[in-house]
């Protein structure tokens, strides 16, 4: 069963979580690295925090619509002021797994930086939510770089190990039943492995 990172955790950083240009950085590599997406018509924001992959998607992909859901009010809240009166985003409070959408009903889905917190469930649900050719992109931190106080590391589910290598952050994607899986990893101080993925056609 996925345990869920309580919404508090995010709740408490909400207010400065903009101040770390890591997260629009993830957020512009993981939509850059989309095989093209002719007119979609839904993307998903799985974990959207304050909507960093939603809203560079809806400007990139130009999709008739996204969705963007989080656990955490407070950063829905923050993600929401950020594009106010948009109608073509809908910013939700709701946890990633299941996504209340259809079978089939999604291009593209985006997981940044959150996989981690969620666990094994969310890759399933991706490949059930998208439609055949859809793709789903995520991030997930290098091991070796990923440094957890013993408190946040206790509340991590234990289904989903962080990788150490590009062939284990590629195998959570294909256990998932996706193919065309392509890995890169970012550079810098906290690494993150990137990760591309197609629902066979
Ligand atoms: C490190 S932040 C990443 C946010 C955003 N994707 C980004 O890249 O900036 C992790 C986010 O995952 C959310 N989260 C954690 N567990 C979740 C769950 N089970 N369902 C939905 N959201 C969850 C948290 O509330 C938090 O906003």
């Amino acid at each position: 069963m996925t345990v869920p990172v309580p919404a508090a955790r995010f709740d408490a950083v909400a207010d400065v979580y903009d101040d770390d240009p890591h997260h629009l950085g993830i957020a512009r590599q993981l939509v850059a690295g989309l095989r093209p997406v002719p007119e979609p018509e839904l993307v998903v924001d799985v974990a959207t925090g304050t909507g960093f992959a939603a809203l560079v998607a809806l400007e990139a992909l130009a999709p008739r619509r996204v969705l963007a859901v989080d656990i955490s009010p407070r950063m829905i809240e923050k993600a929401a002021a950020k594009a106010p009166g948009n109608g073509r985003v809908e910013w939700r409070v709701a946890p990633a797994v299941p996504l209340g959408l259809p079978d089939g009903a999604a291009d593209v889905v985006l997981c940044a930086s959150a996989l981690h917190l969620i666990g094994a469930t969310a890759p399933p649900e991706w490949r059930r939510v998208l439609r055949p050719g859809g793709q789903a992109a995520f991030s997930i931190p290098v091991a070796a770089d990923f440094h957890p106080s013993p408190e946040f590391a206790a509340s991590l589910p234990a289904d989903l190990a962080v990788p150490a290598d590009e062939a284990g952050a590629g195998h959570i994607a294909r256990a998932a039943g996706f193919g065309s899986v392509r890995v890169t990893t970012t550079s810098g101080p906290r690494r993150s492995f990137l990760v591309f993925a197609r629902v066979p056609a």
